[in-house]
């Protein structure tokens, strides 16, 4: 994710990267924002990772973001139990999307093995679809931004296809903690608002 907000220098500065302690030991950890209880990224060492990511339905941006936090809040604290709970991504990904939550949102899960990537897409009540990373198909990535992935994007904000392009151009042999910062810096300073 970008942490592309609108209120970017503001939360920039009260964002904080938390770890979770149960006997001394780092059960999870995440990144969040200064008196705010709930995640919206955060890790399970060795098990799986979680981003909670704004779904738009193609409203533009009349949302503020610290008010999509605040309305949102029980979204983001299943990330958060789920971090606490899950013992691995499958149970992560259950848990993700059967349980009932107040607003829709894509909730994005990685794990520890090549298949293990899935873009649960949230209705409140449950999932409206699960899609998976596919590598032995030549899916080695997903690009969700803020639309659901079988719908086209408005062309005022095609993140989509820009990424996907950056992402081709670079190529699974050459991903990386660099290549993938550049992939997503391009999106930086370009949009107003992104991935929440
Ligand atoms: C990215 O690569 C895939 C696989 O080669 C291709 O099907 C797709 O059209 C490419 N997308 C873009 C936007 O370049």
């Amino acid at each position: 994710r970008n942490l592309d907000y609108a209120f970017v220098d503001l939360l920039r500065k009260i964002t904080i990267d938390v770890q979770f302690l149960k006997g001394g030991q780092v059960v999870y950890q995440g990144t969040t924002f200064l008196g705010y209880v709930g995640l919206w990224t955060g890790q399970s060492p060795h098990k799986f990772t979680i981003s909670g990511d704004e779904r738009d339905g193609g409203r533009w941006w009349e949302n503020a973001i610290a008010a999509f936090l605040n309305r949102n809040y029980p979204v983001s604290w299943l990330v958060r139990d789920t971090l606490s709970e899950a013992q691995d991504f499958q149970s992560a990904v259950l848990r993700l999307a059967d349980i009932p939550i107040i607003a829709e949102v894509y909730y994005i899960v990685g794990g520890v093995s090549p298949k293990e990537g899935m873009v649960i897409t949230r209705n409140r009540r449950g999932p409206a679809d699960l899609w998976p990373l596919d590598p032995l198909g030549g899916a080695w990535f997903r690009v969700e931004t803020n639309y659901d992935h079988w719908t086209t994007p408005p062309p005022f904000d095609d993140r989509r296809t820009a990424a996907i392009k950056a992402l081709n151009a670079t190529g699974q042999h050459n991903i990386n903690f660099d290549t993938l910062f550049k992939v997503l810096l391009k999106f930086l300073n370009t949009y107003k608002v992104f991935t929440l």
